[in-house]
């Protein structure tokens, strides 16, 4: 099939990376994702890596050369994966804390020929057992500021035993050798990256006394500035703590009375009872079909993969209408995906929650004749919304993903978060670790908008033990061999939905190279608030105004999620691209 890709609806900056597809594109009669190794140039080796064996792409080059020194040293792709987490613990304190959480997706490659099964590991952080539905409502009124910032915000964290879980389920390596450098980099100090500056900034005021003292420079009056040194002491004790006693040197001994004590202290409400009792929850992944292609994906508690596999599922039906014959950024094509977006986040809101405490009906929202009639409500002519505008929020940089592929084809997808940056900027003394605000992803009341201006209902309403409602989405596209093909997700609150959406759309419908994919300009909406955000200076004026007279309100805005992804042909070659919205890097084996 010939793609020939429309970039007149870009503005110039984005065009370079448009012009390199469409050259090659022209050239092309093979399926979409095997044109993408010839649509790979010089010119876009600036943004990627290509290797033949393993990869790493992710937000950190340190800590993503650690784990490519793991595959190096005969690991799998999860020994890899885990020894990256660790890293990034260290180098990229302000969204990959062990004070987080995360899910995991791992695809083995297939077995005599088999696809083999894929596992999900649900390592998202719970509502303490004191918590309550009503726990942030002040006269009646929910206060955010409680849920989003100090040691009340807090769930439970997951990040230590998900990774120690998928180290023991799926890896090879010690948990000894895999900590080994993150213990040295935090003992020996680590330069602080820009994105770290940035967050602490954003953040000191909120931060905690602890917090300053960890994260501040200059005897703790400012935060560190990129390039700095910063030595992490305590977080080096809880590492060492990890790689002797395993999962109960976080959540028992010195290490989680540390964490409980110190967040009572400061009125918070996780116990030693809580940290103890953290379990991860091995799940099943939500599975969707597009174009010939396998989706794997995360099921509830995030929204994402369900979420995702609807976008997928409208996009298909624009496609069968005939609806992007324009291409890659007409306005026709954003008319379609935006209206996708505003079905499956509203059905987000009403009905997605975690499917251990609140019954989410998967089977119905993801079945064809549900995504057939949702489909009917689109009018080419005009937005159809359900409902008028909300509070456009802005834009935090808060959590990570990161992909990883061995040269046995064995991939694994992360992403993990402290939900804002520096989470609650709340620091338990004594133990370095970055506390999530993660309880502010519950509904605090039914219509109140959280951090990320979404609205939930009762499926996501607080209850002690309960993990708040995600969006990450950490995902696998495999061939109808079960080989894995495309390894992505991304960091940015629900646009990380939309964003993994586009990028596949791109790549897979619109037959540009993965670099392309990822780089290319994206739209988010969530149905409220009702605005569709548009990155600032992408698509051209003339692309805008007929999306104005279709009726939709345009926000332009930032950078909209960082997307890292990684695709492996079918004859080994590995091509990583990590999101130029981001500091991230491909790393090959
Ligand atoms: N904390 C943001 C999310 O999980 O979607």
């Amino acid at each position: 099939m010939l793609q020939k890709l429309k970039h007149s609806g870009t503005v110039p900056h984005m065009k370079k990376y448009y012009s390199i597809a469409f050259k090659f594109s022209i050239l092309l009669s093979l399926s979409p994702v095997a044109q993408a190794a010839e649509l790979f140039d010089a010119e876009s080796v600036r943004l990627a890596r290509a290797g033949s064996k393993g990869m790493i792409v992710a937000d950190d080059a340190q800590a993503a050369e650690w784990g490519v020194d793991i595959l190096r040293r005969g690991g799998n792709a999860i020994d890899a994966a885990v020894a990256t987490a660790f890293g990034m613990a260290v180098t990229r304190p302000h969204f990959a804390s062990l004070g987080g959480g995360g899910f995991l997706i791992f695809c083995p490659a297939p077995r005599a020929g088999k696809p083999s099964d894929c596992g999900v590991i649900d390592f998202r952080e719970k509502a303490p057992g004191a918590a309550q539905k009503d726990m942030y409502l002040r006269n009646g009124k929910a206060l955010s500021r409680l849920s989003q910032n100090g040691a009340l915000a807090s769930g439970v964290p997951g990040v230590t035993a998900g990774l120690l879980m998928a180290l023991e389920k799926y890896g090879t390596m010690k948990r000894q050798e895999l900590l080994s450098a993150p213990i040295s980099w935090a003992q020996k100090g680590i330069r602080v990256s820009t994105n770290t500056e940035y967050a602490a900034k954003h953040r000191w005021n909120e931060m905690n006394a602890e917090a300053r003292r960890v994260f501040g420079c200059n005897q703790t009056t400012r935060p560190c500035r990129a390039g700095e040194k910063l030595v992490q002491p305590d977080l080096a004790r809880v590492l060492k703590a990890i790689s002797k006693a395993g999962a109960a040197g976080f959540y028992e001994g010195n290490v989680g009375r540390k964490i409980a004590s110190g967040i009572q202290a400061a009125g918070g409400i996780i116990s030693m009872q809580d940290l103890s009792g953290y379990s991860p929850t091995v799940r099943t992944p939500v599975r969707g079909q597009f174009k010939g292609y396998e989706v794997v994906t995360m099921p509830p508690p995030s929204s994402g993969g369900t979420v995702l596999v609807q976008l997928l599922g409208y996009f298909d039906r624009a496609e069968k209408a005939g609806l992007l014959s324009q291409g890659f950024g007409s306005a026709l094509s954003l008319h379609t995906q935006i209206h996708g977006m505003s079905l499956s986040f509203a059905d987000r809101a009403e009905y997605m929650g975690d499917s251990d405490f609140h019954p989410v009906p998967l089977g119905r929202m993801l079945s064809e004749n549900y995504l057939d009639e949702r489909w009917k409500t689109f009018v080419p002519s005009r937005a159809n919304f359900p409902d008028g505008p909300g509070v456009l929020l802005p834009e935090p940089q808060h959590t990570t993903h990161f992909s990883v592929i061995d040269s046995a084809g064995n991939a694994v997808a992360i992403t993990e978060t402290v939900n804002d940056n520096f989470g609650s900027g709340f620091v338990p003394p004594g133990t370095g670790i970055v506390m999530n605000n993660e309880m502010d992803d519950f509904s605090l009341q039914p219509g109140v908008p959280n951090l990320f201006g979404l609205v939930g209902a009762e499926a996501n309403a607080i209850a002690p033990g309960k993990r708040p409602l995600s969006s990450m989405s950490p995902t696998i596209v495999r061939d109808s061999n079960g080989h894995a093909r495309i390894v992505l997700g991304a960091a940015g609150g629900p646009r990380i939905i939309t964003s993994v959406f586009q990028t596949l759309a791109n790549r897979i419908q619109f037959g540009m190279s993965l670099v392309d994919s990822v780089a290319a300009a994206r739209v988010h909406h969530q149905w409220k608030p009702s605005h569709v955000r548009i990155e600032r200076n992408t698509f051209s004026p003339e692309t805008q105004e007929k999306l104005r007279l279709l009726g939709y309100s345009l926000e332009a805005g930032n950078g909209l999620a960082v997307v890292h992804a990684l695709e492996r042909f079918p004859d080994g070659r590995v091509v990583g691209a990590p999101d130029p919205r981001g500091e991230g890097a491909a790393i090959a084996e």
